[in-house]
This record gives structure tokens, sequence and C-alpha cells, in this order.
């Protein structure tokens, strides 16, 4: 266990918990907002699994007080002292109560707390209005936006590039 409050707990996601994070993702663009192109070749359990056994990532859950996943992100080692923050999905039934944004705070005062990593990065699409939302209320800036770079479904999106500075983190925010 990594953390705990009253209600919710930060854990390494387990494998046991995939196929409840991927019945999460009904459509290509859930998968695309979700996972960008990480699952170009096809979405599945296995190969959800598979992908946890990735070298470079840390992945974690946030789970309910009955240990059911609400949450699943991961944080993968880009460089020496950068992280990337990926894939952060929160169960489509919880969503807009602030539950993303108490995940990925969570998940930033770890990366703080690790010590390892000065910055970390994400990539989200221009119209992925909460994700955007949860990302600068945590005080992640945006750095640039690369234009109508990946098609998801009929449709050319924008990717937007973010950045947050740990020694900066946590700031007072409401
Ligand atoms: C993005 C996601 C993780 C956010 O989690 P959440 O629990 O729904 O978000 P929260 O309730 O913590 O916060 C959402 C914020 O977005 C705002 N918001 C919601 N919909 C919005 C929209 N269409 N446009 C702008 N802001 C929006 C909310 O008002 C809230 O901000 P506020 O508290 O300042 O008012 C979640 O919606 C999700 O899992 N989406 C699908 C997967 C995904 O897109 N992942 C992002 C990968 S980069």
């Amino acid at each position: 266990m990594i953390t705990f409050s009253r209600r919710t707990t930060l854990v390494p996601c387990r494998k046991s918990f995939t196929d409840a994070i991927a019945s999460w993702i009904k459509s290509e663009e859930d998968l695309a907002l979700w996972s960008g192109n990480t699952f170009a070749k096809g979405f599945s359990g296995k190969r959800f699994r598979r992908h946890l056994d990735r070298r470079d990532l840390r992945s974690f859950a946030y789970l309910d007080k009955r240990s059911k996943p609400l949450c699943y992100a991961d944080i993968v080692r880009a460089n020496e002292r950068a992280g990337i923050l990926c894939r952060v999905i929160v169960d489509p039934n919880h969503r807009n109560k602030g539950l993303g944004k108490a995940f990925c705070k969570e998940l930033m005062n770890w990366a703080s707390q690790e010590g390892r990593f000065r910055k970390i990065h994400l990539n989200t699409f221009g119209h992925n209005g909460s994700a955007l939302a949860c990302y600068e209320s945590l005080g992640f800036r945006r750095i640039f936006t690369k234009r109508a770079c990946r098609k998801v479904g009929e449709k050319w999106r924008d990717l937007v590039v973010m950045t947050l500075n740990l020694s900066a983190f946590p700031a007072r925010r409401p």
C-alpha cells in the first residue's frame, strides 16, 4: 500500500484489476482519450496485462473501501530526471466528482516523494476539457500544442504537451 485516505487507497495496479478497468473502455474514442496510440494494434485485457509488465513504468490504481478500482494511471520514466504521466482514467460512473484531481494529486505527491523525478510531463488531447482542467488545477502548464496531429475516428485532433515542475509541488491550491 502506498497511501491511504478514509475513502480511497493508492496502490500499484494489480493484474486482477485489469478486467474492471478495461470494461470502462467502450469505444475507439474512449481508447484514444485514455491511451493515445498505445494500443493501436488492438486493446484487450491480455494486452493491458502485458503493458503492466513494462519495466519503464509504475502503474497505479485508486481503490474504494471495498478494494474496487476507481482510477488507473501509470508514470513512465522518460529520462534521469523526468517522468511522463500516462493513461489516466476514472471509472465513468464516478467522473466529475473530483476523483481524477485527487488521484493525480496523490500521484504527484508520490513522484515528488520518490525523489527521482524533477519534472512530470504529459500529453492530452486539446478537446479533452476535463483532463485539461484536472491537470491545470494541479499546476501543469501547457508547453506547446501539436496541431491536428492525431486522427481519432474521422477527426484530426490537437495534442497538448504539459509539464509540472515537482520542486514547486505541492503548490497551495483550492
Ligand atoms: C479526464 C478524467 C481523468 C478527469 O477525471 P474526473 O474525476 O472526471 O475529473 P475531476 O472531477 O477531478 O475534475 C474535472 C474538472 O474538469 C472540469 N470539466 C469537466 N468537463 C469539462 C469540459 N468538458 N470542459 C472543461 N472542463 C471540464 C470540471 O469542472 C472539473 O474542474 P473544476 O473542479 O475546476 O470545476 C476523467 O474524466 C476520465 O477518465 N476521462 C476519460 C479518460 C481520459 O480522458 N483520460 C485523460 C488522459 S490524458
